[in-house]
């Protein structure tokens, strides 16, 4: 059994499925409203972890079992990536696991500031002796051993917080954290996708967050502080309502992309009850549209700047909860000029979860099978190293020869 919890800025969302290496089956789903979260970073411990307990209270309600252990999948401006390399002298004339794993450490151990904290490594390719472009280096003869990596790390602060609200003030028992856009990969993405290059694109609440997949892997990763909740201000702003009016408009009649056509009035009540207001249909587009449009601006810039143009022939996917406006299909392929996608969580679904498909909910639900597969990828390594290599490889760390 498996229990995942999406600490995002707008909602906090759990779930639990059962035999998730196998044939996974959702026993119970929960999300909640927060506000102590802004851009993916807590603000506010004492409601997080109401919320967490809340959260996780309604999942063993709903499920009958009592949870203890979960993942935790989150986003936030605190997240960075760098691209790395390391090497390893192999030892035994063929790489081990072991080769394979002192590559990876040095990889990352030399480009991980100090106050940070790594969340993930991922290898893009191995070199042997100067041969590039190794998918599976284990069991290839050589002398040097390079491994190219892409690193993701977040703030030391950012973890221990979340900890506090999960393990301190829950009693529950973080297994893993992930960034949440691995998970969303997993979900919307498909394996062609990501072997010919793809940009996926997540804009929630609070944070953007954008990756780029080639070769099967991660190549570039960048999170940026502004979402929906930039649009819905800019809305409030502009149209001189509350934030919570603005939301509420955004979603119920908000449309990306201006329809000329459109002369339609809207009417809602005023703040203090009294006079209603009355909004075009089309000055609530154009603010949309204008505020979106910086959003996806900004990470094709960001894209073309970091020279990843090249890295994404199959254009973007977008996911996320803006993936549901109306229209924004249509302004992301006229900003970025190339295919854009609406990315819903489709790959590798579990049983008992199609109310769940839905662009939000992509990160949590592709975090099942992402944990899956990296229980797997253990497992692999593990068995790799062969019970005689293991006994070896404790022989030579205990006794250093
Ligand atoms: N139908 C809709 N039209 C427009 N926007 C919508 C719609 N439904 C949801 N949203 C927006 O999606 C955002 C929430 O998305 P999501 O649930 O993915 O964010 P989150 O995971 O809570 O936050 P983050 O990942 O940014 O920390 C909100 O800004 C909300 O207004
Ligand atoms: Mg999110």
């Amino acid at each position: 059994m498996i229990c995942i919890l999406d600490l995002g800025t707008s909602k906090i969302s759990s779930i639990l499925v059962k035999d998730e290496d196998t044939n996974p089956e959702v026993l119970a789903f929960s999300s909640i409203e927060t506000s102590g979260i802004k851009t993916g970073a807590i603000i506010n411990i004492g409601l997080i972890s109401e919320d967490i307990s809340k959260s996780i209270n309604e999942l063993e309600n709903k499920s009958g079992e009592k949870i203890k252990d979960i993942v935790v999948s989150f986003s936030g401006e605190q997240i960075s990536s760098i691209g790395s390399t390391g090497s390893a002298i192999i030892r035994q004339k063929e790489v081990t696991a072991r080769d394979v794993q002192s590559a990876l450490n040095m990889s990352s151990t030399l480009k991980v500031p100090n106050d940070k904290t790594l969340l993930f490594v991922t290898p893009n390719e191995y070199n042997i002796d100067g041969q590039p472009g190794i998918a599976e280096p284990i069991g290839m003869n050589g002398v040097r051993l390079e491994a190219r990596t892409h690193l993701i790390y977040c703030s030391q602060n950012m973890k221990e917080n979340i900890s506090k609200c999960v393990e301190e003030l829950n009693d529950l028992r973080i297994q893993k954290f992930y960034f949440n856009q691995l998970g969303a990969a997993q979900s919307v993405l498909t394996q062609d996708q990501r072997d010919l290059g793809v940009c996926l694109l997540d804009i929630g609440a609070g944070t953007t967050d954008l990756t780029i997949y080639k070769g099967g892997s991660i190549r570039f990763s960048k999170v940026f502080p502004y979402a929906g909740d930039f649009i819905t201000e800019t809305i409030a702003t502009s149209l001189k309502i509350t934030s919570i009016q603005a939301e509420e408009i955004k979603k119920k009649y908000g449309c990306a992309t201006l329809d000329s056509d459109s002369e339609d009035t809207l009417r809602i009540k005023g703040t203090n009850g009294n006079k209603e207001i009355e909004i075009s249909r089309k000055a609530l587009s154009e603010v949309i549209e204008k505020s979106l449009t910086r959003i996806i601006s900004h990470c094709a810039n960001c894209v073309e700047d970091n020279g990843m143009l090249n890295y994404m022939p199959t254009g973007y996917v977008l996911t996320g909860g803006t993936a549901n406006l109306e229209g924004v299909q249509k302004l992301g392929e006229d900003v970025t000029k190339t295919n854009f996608e609406i990315g819903l969580p489709k790959v590798d679904i579990p049983h008992k979860s199609e109310h769940l498909k839905k662009p939000q909910f992509s990160p949590i639900i592709g975090m099942i099978k992402f944990c899956a597969l990296e229980k797997k990828k253990q497992f692999t390594f593990n068995q790799s190293r062969g019970i005689i290599g293991r006994m070896l490889e404790w022989f030579r760390s205990e006794f250093g020869t």
